[in-house]
């Protein structure tokens, strides 16, 4: 139980050393910011409504940077340092999240198998890893904003299936907050509200692969009051996102894709028109009044099984992406729950991807311009997707992979094991800077 990271006492009288240092520059600089405001204003507000209109008008190299802005604009308006203004490195300069050291038991014990940190749930892996080493970690837990709980709930891998089981998830988890909040005051004094977990797995925050038992289950009591970085998400009402959380992009190995690319380089000719490779049952059970996809891919089968410009394949094949980096469009039909990895790696690879799963909340969706690289089409109108296709080879198609090719949005999509400018554990931070209303040391310092 002694082995959670306790604050180093030394270390907090350098932070009290810090703060004072700080006050006194404060006051010098209050008269200079106080004559000058009105210039900082309106050089904010224009700078704020310019990066709005590039924002807006410009899709393409300054794209993704000017959304990050764009999503600020308090944080200029507020702050005196015009710094802020120049670097988007700016808006997180001054983030700090610390990472709780917990027993080998809740993480990295895991590891000795290998899948653990590459499969599509190693998210919860790859951004532990990355804030480990990042400049956003503090080792101060009394100057941190957020408190991330790295616990692994998805590498016990059946013997049987091979797919993750996670009926112990709530277990570990559950004694993992009873470790800090018995050790370490911090859990108790926001009651969990500045911490931050990852839940990978299909329903989220509900730790269950099917969506009935995940909903009569529920999010554990304990979590409902933090933020969970998830990659379920739906636009609608749903028990398992009840609770503040972030969609995350399900994990695609970095070093696999620049492999395939290296081959095979994102514009050259294509001639795969439509992909798709995966479970596709001709006779979907019905499990507990549910089907497999909404009986989305059954259709998908059934209509295009037979179809030329359909590439449909329903056996795994370790070589995949070399297939989607030859095709045109890539179909991303829901499973059990309506994400899957194929989205992220037809983004990575260039593969226009065509998404079939009704209220889908996309990953990142106020920094990745989904709408402008991907296509949706309703599952009600999965028969008509030959149509919907050859309409839009004919008419924007051009345009779209024009969009998608943009190296940010690969950038955006995938976890590296250390963060960089863009990526997805940076997209975790920007989004975690939003939300430092929930911050115990934000809230402190704002009302002093
Ligand atoms: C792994 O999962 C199985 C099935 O849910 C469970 O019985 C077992 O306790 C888990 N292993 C660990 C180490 O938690
Ligand atoms: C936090 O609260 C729990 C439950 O009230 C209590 O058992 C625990 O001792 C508290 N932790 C600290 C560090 O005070
Ligand atoms: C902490 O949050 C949980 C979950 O929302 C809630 O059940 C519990 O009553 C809260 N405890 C306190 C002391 O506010
Ligand atoms: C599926 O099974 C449930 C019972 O689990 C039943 O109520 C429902 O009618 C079945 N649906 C279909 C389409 O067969
Ligand atoms: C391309 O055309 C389709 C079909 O008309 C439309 O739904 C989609 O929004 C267009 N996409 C872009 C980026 O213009």
């Amino acid at each position: 139980m002694a082995e959670v990271h306790r604050p180093n006492k030394n270390r907090k009288g350098f932070y009290v050393k810090m703060k004072l240092f700080r006050t006194k520059n404060w006051k010098l600089e209050k008269p200079f910011f106080i004559r000058y405001f009105k210039w900082i204003l309106w050089f904010s507000l224009s700078f704020y409504f310019f990066a709005k209109f590039l924002n807006n008008h410009e899709f393409g190299k300054s794209n993704l940077k000017t959304t990050i802005i764009n999503q600020h604009p308090y944080r200029v308006l507020s702050e005196s340092s015009l710094q802020h203004q120049k670097d988007n490195q700016g808006l997180l300069k001054d983030l700090k999240v610390y990472v709780y050291e917990l027993p080998s038991k809740y993480n990295i014990d895991w590891l000795s198998n290998a899948r653990c940190s590459n499969h599509l749930f190693a998210s919860e892996v790859a951004i532990h890893k990355a804030l480990m080493k990042s400049d956003f970690r503090t080792f101060d837990p009394t100057e941190a904003d957020f408190f991330f709980v790295p616990v692994y709930v998805s590498c016990n891998f059946s013997t049987v299936n091979g797919f993750p089981a996670i009926g112990h998830a709530r277990a570990l988890l559950s004694s993992a907050v009873e470790l800090i909040s018995s050790e370490l005051p911090f859990w108790n004094r926001s009651n969990g509200s500045d911490h931050v977990f990852v839940a990978s797995h299909d329903y989220g925050a509900c730790f269950h692969a099917m969506e009935d038992r995940a909903i009569a289950d529920g999010i554990p009591e304990f979590m409902k009051n933090s933020i969970i970085l998830q990659t379920f998400g739906v636009k609608y009402q749903h028990p398992c996102q009840n609770v503040e959380n972030i969609v995350i992009p399900p994990y695609i190995s970095p070093e696999k894709v620049e492999s395939t690319l290296s081959k095979s380089p994102i514009d050259v000719q294509r001639d795969i028109y439509v992909f798709f490779r995966g479970k596709m049952e001709v006779h979907p059970k019905n499990v507990s009044g549910r089907f497999y996809s909404k009986r989305v891919r059954t259709e998908i089968l059934r209509k295009y099984g037979n179809d030329r410009r359909f590439y449909l394949k329903r056996h795994r094949f370790a070589g995949y992406q070399s297939e989607i980096v030859r095709s045109v469009f890539c179909l991303c039909p829901l499973g059990w729950a309506p994400w899957s990895p194929r989205l992220v790696e037809s983004v990575a690879l260039g593969c226009v991807p065509v998404i079939i799963a009704d209220g889908i909340r996309l990953p990142f969706e106020s920094i990745v311009p989904w709408s402008e690289i991907s296509l949706t089409v309703r599952e009600k109108d999965v028969a008509k997707l030959g149509g919907v296709l050859d309409y839009v080879a004919a008419t924007n198609l051009t345009a779209i992979q024009r969009n998608l090719w943009d190296h940010k949005l690969r950038q955006a999509l995938l976890f590296h094991d250390d963060v960089e400018t863009g990526d997805a554990t940076w997209q975790v931070l920007v989004a975690l800077s939003t939300k430092l209303g929930r911050s115990h040391r934000r809230s402190r310092l704002s009302s002093e």
